[in-house]
Formats: C-alpha cells, structure tokens, sequence
C-alpha cells in the first residue's frame, strides 16, 4: 500500500477500522478453513445441474450480463473476499438479507457457515431463479422501487447487503438521488438489528462516478464510511451519526 492512501486511510478512521479487522482476525473463531477456496465450493454445489444452466445460458463474451456469473472461479472467489471483508467467516451465527441477490453465491456462502439467509430479487433473469434454486437459496421476489418501502420481511437482519447495485435505476433514467437514498436507507433501518451493520456497493454510471458529492454527503452525515464504491454503516458510526443529528 502506498504511503499516501496510508496517511488518507489514517484521516478517515478507515486504519483504525482496518486493524481492528486484522486484530479480528486473528483472534476470532474462523468458520471456515485459510484454504476454503472456489474450488473447495464448487465441490459442494451439484455439478451435473450448475452444467445444465450453464450449457443453457452461457454466450461468448457476455460483458456485464448475467451469463458472466457462469464463471464460477472468479464469482465465487469475489464473493469469498465479501465474506471475509464483512468478516462473515468469523464469531457467531448471524442473518443476513442480501437485495439483488442475483445468483445467490453470497448468501449460499454465508449459509454454508451456518447463517441464516434471504435474498430479495425481481424475477426478471431465469438463469438467476435456476442458480438461486440450485443453491437452495431462499429469495423473495420484489422489485425495490423509489419511495416504496419493503414488505414485512418476518424478521430483523443482523446484515444487510446489496452488491453491483442496480436497484438505483442505474445507467437507466430516473437514477436515484439524494431523497430516494434517504428514503431507502430509513426503510431497510427498520430491517436492521440493533448490532446490524449495512453494505453497499454501487456501480459506476456513464459519467464514470458511482455517487454525486450530494449522496456522498448523505451518506456520510447518516455515518457510512465511504470508501470508493463502498457504502458502509456500523452500528457504532450509525449511533454516532444520530447523536449529531440530536444535537443539531
Ligand atoms: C449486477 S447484478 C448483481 C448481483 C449480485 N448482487 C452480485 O453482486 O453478484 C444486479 C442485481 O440486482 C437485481 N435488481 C435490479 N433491479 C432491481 C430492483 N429494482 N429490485 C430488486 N432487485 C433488482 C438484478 O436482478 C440482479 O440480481
């Protein structure tokens, strides 16, 4: 790492963050063996089945279209670098709502450590209803929408997720601006338990930008560390952020 993103990451309280996440490490319980790989995956999932899907839909350079996912080695192993980042493979049992679950690889990673899971998803990608199927990944069909908030989810989620987000109408018109975000992140709050953590992570639009300095502002003031595309709320920075807003 370079000296200078050092002394950024030391600014930003993003270094102490990360050495509690390396101390964290080192001293909890690990769910999963150092070696537990794509590979090490993939010989828990049916074979014969994944084939089948990929036989279905697989096409020549499918660029950011869902076939991409049918490279396994390259998805599953991105989303074994999710799980250790939100340190999922550590400590104890948590539940976890992924929105825009897509083929479910993250959520069947954190049920393989024994999490309890749901993704939320429109219906709109056969191939992701078959890949979430093969992997037995329980995913409730909704569309998020502006202004809409989520239906009654049965329970309270000690992690919620979003991943490539697309939800935000992205590269499409109507993209999501400050009052949607803030709408959207008071409803899955609501979803959240009191130690519950929030991760999300945008995509780039045309202007090559995952957020306007106004959303990251929102962000910030709502106490997300914003790092890159990533938008991540604790609950020791949301509790922060609310005794700002009292105090205001
Ligand atoms: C780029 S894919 C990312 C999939 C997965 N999160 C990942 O990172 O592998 C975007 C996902 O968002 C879902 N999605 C798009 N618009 C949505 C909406 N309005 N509500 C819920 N899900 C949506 C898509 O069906 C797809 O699963």
């Amino acid at each position: 790492m370079r000296f200078t993103h050092k002394l950024k990451k030391l600014g930003t309280g993003v270094a102490f963050e990360s050495a509690g996440h390396h101390l964290r490490r080192l001293l909890l319980k690990r769910r999963l063996p150092t070696d537990f790989d794509a590979e090490a995956v993939m010989q828990t999932i049916d074979r014969e089945k994944f084939e089948t899907i990929r036989a279905r839909y697989q096409v020549d350079n499918p660029g950011d279209d869902p076939p991409k996912y049918l490279d396994w080695q390259t998805w599953l192993e991105a989303n074994l670098r999710r799980i250790r980042d939100l340190e999922l493979d550590l400590g104890g049992h948590r539940t976890v709502l992924d929105i825009g679950c897509g083929t479910g690889y993250f959520l069947y990673l954190c049920r393989l450590l024994g999490h309890d899971i749901l993704g939320l998803d429109t219906d709109d990608f056969p191939m992701f209803r078959e890949m979430t199927e093969l992997l037995g990944v329980p995913r409730l069909i909704w569309r998020v929408q502006g202004f809409v908030p989520l239906p009654d989810l049965g329970r309270q989620f000690d992690v919620i997720t979003a991943y490539m987000i697309c939800f935000n109408n992205h590269k499409m018109p109507g993209l999501w601006g400050v009052a949607e975000w803030d709408f959207f992140l008071d409803d899955i709050t609501r979803h959240l338990s009191s130690r519950g953590r929030i991760w999300l992570e945008l995509n780039r639009e045309y202007d090559g930008t995952c957020y306007t300095p106004e959303l990251k502002e929102l962000f910030e003031s709502r106490g997300a560390q914003v790092i890159s595309h990533r938008v991540i709320f604790n609950q020791a920075s949301r509790a922060r952020a609310a005794i700002a807003q009292d105090a205001r």
